[in-house]
C-alpha cells in the first residue's frame, strides 16, 4: 500500500548493494511512496553489484562516490542537486564495513591499519557526508538524514568486533552534526537501531545463524526485517516526524528493552 508520503521529495541513498541490502528495500519503498532520488555506492562495490537493475526499477541515477572521499562526496552531491533539480529532503547512509572481521582478527588482536579503515568506512563517512552538505547548503528545510546502526553500541556483542566501537562513533556523530544541522538549517539527523538481518555485511558476523535467531526469540514482535527497516525509514523522511532529531531509535522488534523471554527460559530450564 502506497500514501504518496515521500511526493515531490529528493534524496541520495547509499549502500544499495544487493536485493538483501537494507538500502535496496528502502529504495524501493521511497519510490513507491513517490519519492525520487540518486542512487551512490562504493566504485568497487558497483562493479560486484546488481545496482543498475535497482536503478532501472526506480527511474533513479548511479552516481558512484567512495563515502572516504571528501572529493568524491562533492561530486556525488552536486551532481546529484543538478540530476534531480535542486536541493535533497532525505539521505540515508547505509554502509558498513570492518576489515578485522572480514579478515578474523579477533578484538583482542587487532591490526590497527583495519581498524582505521574499518572506522573511516562505517563512522566517519557519517560525517563526511554531513560535512559535505551541510557546506554546500544542500539540504531543504525540514529534511531529514537517518544512518543504520546496531545495539552493539551500548551492549556487548563479543563477535560484533570494532564494529561495535564503530556504532558508538557513528551514533555520536548523529547527535553532534544533528546540533548543528537542526539549529542552522532545520534539518533532523537520526540513526536507526536495526534487529540483525542477513545481508552481505550482516553475515560477515561470525556466528551469524545463532545471533539472529537468539535476537528473534527474546523480541516479543520478532525481529524487524530489511523491509521492516525500509518502511521506519520512510516515516522518518516524511512530514510525519518533522520534530524528531538527533534520537537513536531501536527498530528491533521490543528486543532492547527485554531481559528475557519464555522461549530463551525454556531453552535452560532442562
Ligand atoms: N545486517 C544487519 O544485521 C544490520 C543490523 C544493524 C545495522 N546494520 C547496518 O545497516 C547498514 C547497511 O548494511 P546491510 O546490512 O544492508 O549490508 P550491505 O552489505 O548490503 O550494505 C553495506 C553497504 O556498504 C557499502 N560500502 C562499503 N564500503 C563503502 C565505501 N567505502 N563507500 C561507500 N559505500 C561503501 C557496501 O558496498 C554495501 O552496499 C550498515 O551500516 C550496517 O552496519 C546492519
Amino acid at each position: 500500500m502506497s500514501y504518496n508520503l515521500l511526493k515531490g521529495k529528493k534524496g541520495i541513498i547509499f549502500g544499495a548493494l544487493d536485493g538483501n541490502s537494507i538500502a535496496w528495500k528502502t529504495a524501493e519503498k521511497v519510490h513507491e511512496e513517490g519519492g525520487t532520488f540518486v542512487l551512490t555506492n562504493a566504485p568497487i562495490a558497483m562493479r560486484m553489484g546488481q545496482i543498475k537493475e535497482l536503478a532501472q526499477k526506480t527511474g533513479s541515477e548511479i552516481v558512484p562516490a567512495d563515502a572516504t572521499s571528501e572529493e568524491e562526496l562533492k561530486n556525488l552531491i552536486s551532481r546529484s542537486m543538478e540530476i534531480l533539480g535542486g536541493k535533497l529532503d532525505f539521505v540515508l547512509h547505509s554502509i558498513g564495513m570492518s576489515i578485522n572481521v572480514r579478515k578474523g582478527r579477533h578484538y583482542t588482536d587487532q591490526n590497527y591499519d583495519f581498524t582505521g579503515k574499518g572506522w573511516d568506512v562505517s563512522a566517519l563517512s557519517f560525517h563526511k557526508v554531513m560535512q559535505g552538505l551541510y557546506n554546500a547548503d544542500a539540504m531543504n528545510p525540514w529534511g531529514s538524514i537517518v544512518a543504520l546502526t546496531y545495539m552493539a553500541a551500548q551492549r556487548t556483542f563479543p563477535d560484533y568486533n570494532d564494529m561495535a566501537d564503530n556504532k558508538a562513533y557513528l551514533e555520536s556523530i548523529a547527535r553532534s552534526f544533528g546540533y548543528f544541522f537542526g539549529k542552522e538549517k532545520k534539518v533532523r539527523v537520526n540513526t536507526i537501531s536495526q534487529s540483525p538481518t542477513p545481508t552481505t555485511a550482516g553475515q560477515g558476523v561470525k556466528g551469524f545463524d545463532g545471533f539472529i535467531s537468539y535476537a528473534d526469540k527474546m523480541s516479543p514482535l520478532g525481529n524487524a526485517s530489511a523491509q521492516d527497516c525500509a518502511n521506519y525509514t520512510v516515516s522518518l523522511f516524511s512530514d510525519l516526524t518533522r520534530k524528531v532529531t538527533m534520537q537513536n531509535l531501536y527498530h528491533d522488534g521490543g528486543f532492547s528493552n527485554m531481559g528475557v523471554s519464555q522461549e530463551v527460559m525454556e531453552k535452560f530450564s532442562e
